[in-house]
């Protein structure tokens, strides 16, 4: 089989647009993946790398991970999927409401686009109302879809995306378009500080407006403090979306949160799968969350994550010439800047070359262990170096093209707010107008 049978078959050889092959040091990077143990994974060719896309943040911990092939070998050997209801759908139900005390009522699905584009219907159900509002990447799905420039094909329709942290355009937009719902990701590269303060007024605006408050958790879910950014800032969505690493890169995914509007499923709106009962997600995932629960895996995670993204930064900072290479994003989650893609797909493609498989964000995982992030930041730090030496000429070094960006852009954040704070009419004091005078 060669790559050439492949891209005739699929369009551009991929099912994920992250992984094209203009997303990657094309030439460079492996053409195909062909299994994973742990934090590795090993090409047709037979080079093992330690991963850092993780399977685009699903596979929390780490490929092949014993537990969750136990329970998915073991339910395989019973069926996979009936026409009525299973036991195991309440179990996970019931574990899901645990974790998550706001998924009061839940439905599951099997991408995370799905979950996003059900809870947007289910909000638009429960307020009669049609415009949304949303903030960061939220799948392949029309509604959604229609924001982007790659929207060929979806059918407009009147969604309005915000900048993250910018509360004063939210606000301006709950009361112009009066939206059913406020989808959004609690953060993406954000620093930590900022993060409880935008979703505690989020939170407030949609309360007062009667706007659904969506909690896009595909990433965050699993992978922050105390499994969910919900859980870390103690902040109550409406509605909560949840996949990616549910089910350690299971197809798996769920939405659900308070139960008047979940009940609108049980009127004139619907949401309905053949496999949604899917058993084979459902085991992994109860697997999955166990293993989170029980093994203060994210404490690890964050401890793995903080010394590679601090190693980086200091390594950016004695290597490097420029100020303008950084790793950002909170530990389970972070990305390189580099000034441009030839300097980053330099980087990579020496990285690449030592052994390190790096994409656009770095999931670290359970797997992860001190071993695989000292040999990481020894890496990376040799490639800096070669980075540097090429700085003015990057396309010199560089054997392959280099890698685009993705769809997904890092998110700007709207500058602090305190300035754009309108002057209430009432005291005359800057306050927003859902807090009260002083
Ligand atoms: C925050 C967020 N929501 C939704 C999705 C869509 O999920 P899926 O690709 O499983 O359909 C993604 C995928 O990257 C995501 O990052």
């Amino acid at each position: 089989m060669t790559w050439k049978q492949t891209t005739t078959l699929i369009p551009d050889g991929v099912q994920t647009l992250s992984k094209r092959v203009c997303c990657h040091v094309a030439d460079v990077y492996p053409e195909w993946i062909e299994y994973g143990k742990g934090s590795k994974i090993f090409d047709a060719l037979g080079r093992k790398f330690i991963d850092y896309p993780c399977s685009l943040g699903a596979t929390i911990l780490g490929h092949a991970y014993p537990a969750v092939v136990e329970a998915v070998t073991e339910q395989l050997k019973k069926g996979t999927l009936f026409s009525l209801s299973h036991p195991k759908e309440t179990e996970l139900a019931e574990l899901m409401h645990d974790v998550f005390p706001s998924m009061e009522m839940m439905r599951f699905v099997k991408t995370g686009s799905e979950s996003c584009q059900a809870a947007v219907r289910v909000a638009r159900a429960y307020t009669g109302r049609e415009p949304i509002l949303c903030c960061g990447y939220h799948g392949w799905h029309s509604w959604y879809n229609c924001t982007t420039p790659k929207n060929a094909g979806s059918v407009k329709q009147d969604v309005t995306p915000v900048k993250w942290g910018d509360v004063r355009k939210l606000e301006e937009l709950l009361v112009e378009k009066k939206p059913a719902a406020f989808i959004l990701e609690p953060y993406v590269y954000e620093d930590e500080g900022r993060v409880e303060k935008w979703l505690k007024e989020v939170r407030k605006l949609c309360t007062v407006h009667k706007t659904v408050m969506i909690l896009d958790e595909n990433v965050t879910g699993f992978r922050t403090r105390k499994l969910s950014a919900q859980n870390h800032w103690k902040i109550k969505p409406d509605l909560s979306c949840f996949g990616k690493a549910m089910a350690n890169g299971v197809p798996m995914a769920c939405f659900g949160g308070n139960r008047d509007i979940m009940k609108v499923l049980e009127s004139n709106c619907f949401v309905s799968s053949t496999f949604g009962g899917d058993l084979l997600g459902i085991s992994a995932a109860i697997a999955t969350i166990k293993v989170l629960r029980n093994k203060a895996a994210i404490e690890h995670i964050w401890v793995m994550g903080s010394k590679m993204k601090t190693a980086f930064n200091q390594a950016a900072q004695a290597i490097m010439k420029g100020e303008d290479i950084k790793c950002i994003g909170l530990p389970p989650r972070t990305h390189f800047i580099f000034p441009t893609a030839a300097h980053k797909s330099l980087f990579w493609q020496e990285c690449l070359k030592q052994g390190i498989f790096f994409g656009h964000a770095q999931f670290v995982g359970y797997s992860h262990d001190l071993t695989d992030i000292d040999k990481t930041i020894s890496v990376i730090r040799q490639a800096m170096k070669m980075v540097n030496k090429f700085w003015d000429k990057p396309q010199d070094a560089l054997v392959g093209i280099p890698a685009e960006e993705t769809l997904r852009l890092v998110t700007t954040p709207a500058p602090e707010q305190t300035k754009a704070m309108p002057d209430c009419k009432k005291c005359g004091k800057k306050h927003w107008t859902f807090q009260k005078c002083e």
